[in-house]
C-alpha cells in the first residue's frame, strides 16, 4: 500500500500547482504583471533548459562576461511567479524575466520577446525527478522513488502543471513574431547556431555582440555545461537543496530510468496529447515512436 505523505508536496491554486516555498500572492502578481515593451521572457516548463537559456541571454548582453560567483541568477533574471512583480524592482531595463507558466497564465505584450525552450518529456521527467528529490524541505520527496514520481508526472500532478499543457500552449504560438521556439536537444546538437538564432531574434545589442567573434566565443565558453557546472551556487535556487543544479545535461538519460511499461505509457500519452501537431518530429529518434 502506498505510504501517505506527511503533507502536500505542492501549493494548489485554482487547480494549478506551485512549489512549497512559493506564494499564491506572487503567482497572482505574476499573472497580473503589466509587461513592458522590450522585456525579454525566457519561458519553459521546468527542467527544460531554462538556466542555460538564461545564461546565454545574460552573456549576450554582458558581452560574454559570465555571472560572477557572488551574483545569483535567480535575482538577475528572476522567476516572475516566484518573486512577484516586486522581484523585478531594480533590474536593469529592459528586464529579462524567467517563467514556468503556461502561455495562458503568462503576461504578454506584443513588443516584448519570448524565448521558449522545449525538452522531450522523457528527459524532462528524469531531471524533474532529481529536482523533486533534491529539495526535501519543500517537496517531502527525499525518499520518493522514480516509479512514484513517474505517476505524478504522467498525471500532471506536479509543480507548474501538466508538461503537455505547458508545451502545447506555447507551441501554438511558435510562429508569432515575438516568440522564438527552440528545443534543448537542438541546443545540445549545435549550440553556436542556437546562440546566433537567439541573438538575431533579440536584435540590437544582442545581435551586434554575437557578430563579434571574441564575444561569441566567450558566450559559447561560459554557457557550456563544463563551465556552468562550476560554482553552481550562481544558478541554483535560494531554497535549500542537495543536488547539483547543473546535473548531467544528457539527451537520452531517460533510457537509464524507464521500464518498458513506463516507456509505452509516456509514449502513448505523447501521441494522444500531440495528435494533429508536428511535435513528434522535434524528437524523432530521441523518444520512442
Ligand atoms: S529549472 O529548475 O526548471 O530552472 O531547471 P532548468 O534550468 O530548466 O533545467 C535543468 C536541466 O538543464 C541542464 N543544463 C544544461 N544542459 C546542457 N548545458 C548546459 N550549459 C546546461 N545548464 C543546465 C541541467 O543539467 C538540467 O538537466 P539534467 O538532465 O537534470 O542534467
Amino acid at each position: 500500500m502506498k505510504k501517505a505523505r506527511k503533507r502536500n508536496m505542492y501549493i494548489l491554486y485554482n487547480g494549478f500547482r506551485i512549489p512549497n516555498g512559493y506564494s499564491v500572492e506572487n503567482l497572482i502578481s505574476a499573472i497580473d504583471y503589466k509587461v513592458q515593451p522590450g522585456e525579454i521572457f525566457i519561458a519553459t516548463y521546468p527542467k527544460c533548459g531554462t538556466t542555460w537559456a538564461q545564461h546565454i541571454v545574460w552573456l549576450l548582453r554582458s558581452k560574454g562576461l559570465p555571472l560572477s560567483p557572488d551574483q545569483k541568477m535567480s535575482r538577475m533574471i528572476p522567476q516572475l511567479e516566484e518573486f512577484g512583480k516586486e522581484g523585478l524592482e531594480g533590474l536593469e531595463v529592459p528586464r529579462i524575466i524567467k517563467t514556468h507558466l503556461p502561455y495562458s497564465m503568462s503576461p504578454h505584450h506584443p513588443e516584448a520577446k519570448y524565448i521558449y525552450i522545449a525538452r522531450n518529456p522523457f528527459d524532462c521527467l528524469v531531471s524533474f525527478y532529481h529536482h523533486t528529490k533534491g529539495f526535501p524541505a519543500y517537496y517531502d520527496f527525499a525518499d520518493g522513488t522514480f516509479d512514484e514520481y513517474f505517476e505524478y508526472f504522467i498525471e500532471g500532478e506536479v509543480d507548474f502543471g501538466d508538461y503537455f499543457d505547458n508545451l502545447l500552449s506555447w507551441y501554438a504560438h511558435r510562429e508569432d513574431n515575438n516568440l522564438l521556439f527552440l528545443t534543448y536537444e537542438s541546443m545540445k546538437k549545435n549550440i553556436k547556431e542556437a546562440v546566433i538564432r537567439i541573438a538575431e531574434f533579440l536584435g540590437g545589442e544582442y545581435d551586434k555582440n554575437a557578430k563579434n567573434k571574441d564575444i561569441l566565443n566567450n558566450v559559447l565558453l561560459h554557457s557550456s555545461f563544463e563551465y556552468m557546472s562550476k560554482d553552481q551556487s550562481r544558478w541554483s535556487s535560494e531554497r535549500s537543496f542537495n543536488i547539483p543544479f547543473i546535473r548531467k545535461g544528457w539527451v537520452g538519460d531517460w533510457k537509464n530510468y524507464f521500464s518498458e511499461a513506463q516507456k509505452k505509457r509516456l509514449a502513448d500519452k505523447f501521441k494522444i496529447k500531440t495528435k494533429g501537431t508536428e511535435l513528434h518530429k522535434l524528437w524523432a529518434g530521441i523518444i520512442p515512436d
